[in-house]
């Protein structure tokens, strides 16, 4: 990769308004503003709100960022952005942003994809080398891709219903505890007993590596009912219980179809997850676990770069301009865009946008 680039990156593709500069692998700022507070009272992220928030956001981040990186839009090198997947109001604010700077500055315009961001970080973070296995996890996604190159993927499996964040979150809601949910269900299940409660291992008796996560939901809140029902409500230790149990659920099934992607993938350098539900430690350790007993080894990027950011999307609009070039301004926003077009639809349309 040419070291010498410097790209400015942005992203608003669900409900984190992001802009960030980065030359090589070196991040010279990352700039985040998350909307969670303009969200909260609705239990899920409001499309319409999103998009005017980023609307209203990106220039400042924008701002912020090239201030922090010292550096002013003429010293950029080249402008990346988000063209999808996800909420299609959020894309084309940071769509027509990015084009509006290029038409500014006469500056190359990157259309990245999302997804492409988040499975090209191991090589932002720790240089992992071409072909590599990844497992993005988080509250839209949920998917097995070996990474070949910067627009070479194979998708290996993915979810056919909910994203683990969403049943993460879902599950939060069901107990009573705070949103966004994950960190809430992990605090829980640190005290809980994962046998008290049998869930389901969904498609485990399937074989592939496509995942299913919608059942587990139904599951607790049969659980949480019937508990309800004999004992007139929910002491501390059932919620732990019921967290335990779920998240034990989600790890088992996350870690048995790792294993079979392991075991398709060939001559991979490593195996790396991130997404937001990465920062699960149970999960992170049962994972790692498995990679080393493989003898391959594991990265998990730091939780500020496996969540939403723009440095993602300014490293690897750097890896897909040295291999494709540049975009024009007849870029799209594409609420839709797998990045293996090889690859069956997958079904689902989660909270934070369509499933790629
Ligand atoms: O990647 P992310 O920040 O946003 C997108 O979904 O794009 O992921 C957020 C999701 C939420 O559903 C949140 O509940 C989940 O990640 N999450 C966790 C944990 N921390 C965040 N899930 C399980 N355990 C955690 N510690
Ligand atoms: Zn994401």
């Amino acid at each position: 990769m040419d070291h010498d680039i410097t790209v400015l990156g942005l992203e608003s593709s669900c409900d984190d308004t992001a802009a960030a500069v980065v030359r090589g692998h070196k991040i010279l700022a990352s700039v985040v503003a998350d909307q969670t507070d303009l969200h909260s009272a609705y239990g899920g992220v409001v499309p319409e709100i999103a998009a005017r928030a980023h609307a209203e956001k990106l220039d400042l981040c924008v701002e912020n960022a090239l201030e922090a990186a010292g550096k002013n839009l003429s010293e950029i090198d080249a402008i990346a952005v988000t063209a999808g997947p996800g909420l299609i109001g959020g894309v084309l604010s940071g769509v027509m942003m990015a084009k509006g700077l290029s038409a500014g500055t006469g500056k190359p315009l990157i259309g990245v994809n999302h997804l492409a961001g988040h499975a090209l970080t191991p090589r932002l973070t720790d240089g992992l080398e071409y072909p590599y296995l990844i497992l993005l996890v988080s509250g839209g996604h949920c998917q097995f891709l070996q990474v070949n190159g910067p627009t070479n993927f194979s998708r290996l499996g993915s979810t056919i219903d909910d994203a683990p964040g969403e049943a993460f979150d879902k599950t939060a809601r069901l107990l009573g505890l705070p949103q966004p949910g994950g960190p809430f269900v992990e605090q829980a299940a640190i005290l809980g007993d994962e046998t008290r409660f049998a869930f389901p291992r969904p498609l485990l008796d399937r074989p592939g590596c496509d995942l299913s996560f919608s059942g587990l939901k139904t599951a607790l809140l049969r659980q949480r009912d019937q508990l309800v029902t004999s004992q007139g409500g929910l002491r501390r230790v059932d919620v732990n219980d019921l967290c335990a149990g779920f998240q034990a659920a989600v790890r088992d099934v996350l870690v048995e179809k790792s294993r079979r992607a392991l075991d398709v993938c060939s001559g991979i350098t490593g195996f790396a997850v991130a997404g937001g539900v990465a920062a699960n430690t149970q999960l992170r350790s049962a994972l790692e676990t498995l990679s080393k007993a493989r003898g391959i080894p594991f990265v998990a990027p730091p939780l500020s770069l496996c969540t939403d950011n723009a440095a993602m999307i300014a490293f690897a609009g750097a890896e897909k301009f040295i291999v494709d070039g540049a975009d024009d301004l007849t870029l799209s926003a594409r609420p839709r865009w797998p990045l293996d077009r090889s690859a069956p639809s997958a079904l689902g349309s989660g909270k934070k946008g369509a499933k790629a």
